[in-house]
């Protein structure tokens, strides 16, 4: 049976002192009688402090981006090993925003992805469409080839340690969530692409939704059988909010 995981990413918002108390706020906030597994995302020069707050807590650690190279002449760059080293389970890879603002191609994406099992973190392989290819009926095409290209390089078998967040481009930040039944049905085509290849990794891989997915909403999406979670944005930064969604995924 797969858990729900429910993550926050903070993309390039916070200070120390708003971190210290989004993160007490969370802490505090969540039950320990929940099954739901917890993971925070702040931006990288904060992730060490946020490592020590979180101490002793259920809420995994995550980064938001990695190199895809281990070490070198890399200027501005931090590896896997870094992200390790100061406590990092996760890191994010392939978000829309960094596809579309920094270029990434899916095969260094790839890359990003193979450079973070390497290291032991889990990677959150993060696809979705554009709305203009969602209008020219190309989601599907989008979706696999962005899938494609980390199978060619990881192989099938490196999902299971990795997690997929479908994330429609056209959702995210803009308020315009995808209906549950819109985003139900990536994700089974997204299972059943990898269930092509291996059912063990497709049954046991979690899929997140991410795109304006908040307390009200977020029930309906996470009854969907395919959908085992959330990649939160603007909700994340707030304990109240962020917790809102915890606790729609315990009541399921
Ligand atoms: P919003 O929740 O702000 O739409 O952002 C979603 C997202 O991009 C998470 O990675």
């Amino acid at each position: 049976m797969r858990k729900f995981l429910v993550a926050g990413n903070w993309k390039m918002n916070g200070s120390s002192a708003a971190n210290d108390a989004l993160v007490a706020g969370i802490t505090s906030g969540l039950t320990q009688s929940g099954s739901v597994e917890v993971l925070v995302c702040p931006p990288f020069p904060y992730l060490a402090a946020v490592a020590e707050q979180l101490r002793g807590s259920s809420v995994a650690l995550g980064a938001q981006n990695v190199s895809e190279h281990a070490s070198g002449a890399f200027t501005g760059e931090v590896s896997a090993d870094m992200l390790v080293d100061i406590g990092c389970k996760y890191v994010i890879v392939g978000h829309s925003e960094r596809r579309a603002l920094y270029g990434e191609s899916s095969e260094q994406v790839a890359e990003k992805f193979r450079a973070a099992l390497n290291a032991g973190l889990t990677p959150v392989l993060c696809v979705g469409e554009t709305l203009s290819e969602r209008d020219s009926g190309r989601t599907e095409e989008v979706v696999a080839g962005q899938l494609a290209a980390v199978v060619a390089l990881s192989g099938i078998a490196s999902l299971a340690s990795a997690v997929i967040a479908y994330e429609p481009v056209w959702a995210i930040g803009t308020g315009k969530v995808a209906t549950p039944e819109q985003a139900q049905d990536v994700h089974k085509f997204i299972r059943g692409r990898l269930a092509n290849e291996n059912e063990d990794v497709a049954a046991a891989v979690q899929i997140l939704y991410g795109g304006s997915m908040k307390g009200e909403n977020a029930g309906g999406l996470l009854r969907m059988p395919d959908i085992d979670g959330g990649l939160i944005g603007g909700a994340s930064l707030k304990s109240a909010d962020f917790l809102a969604i915890v606790a729609a995924a315990n009541e399921i």
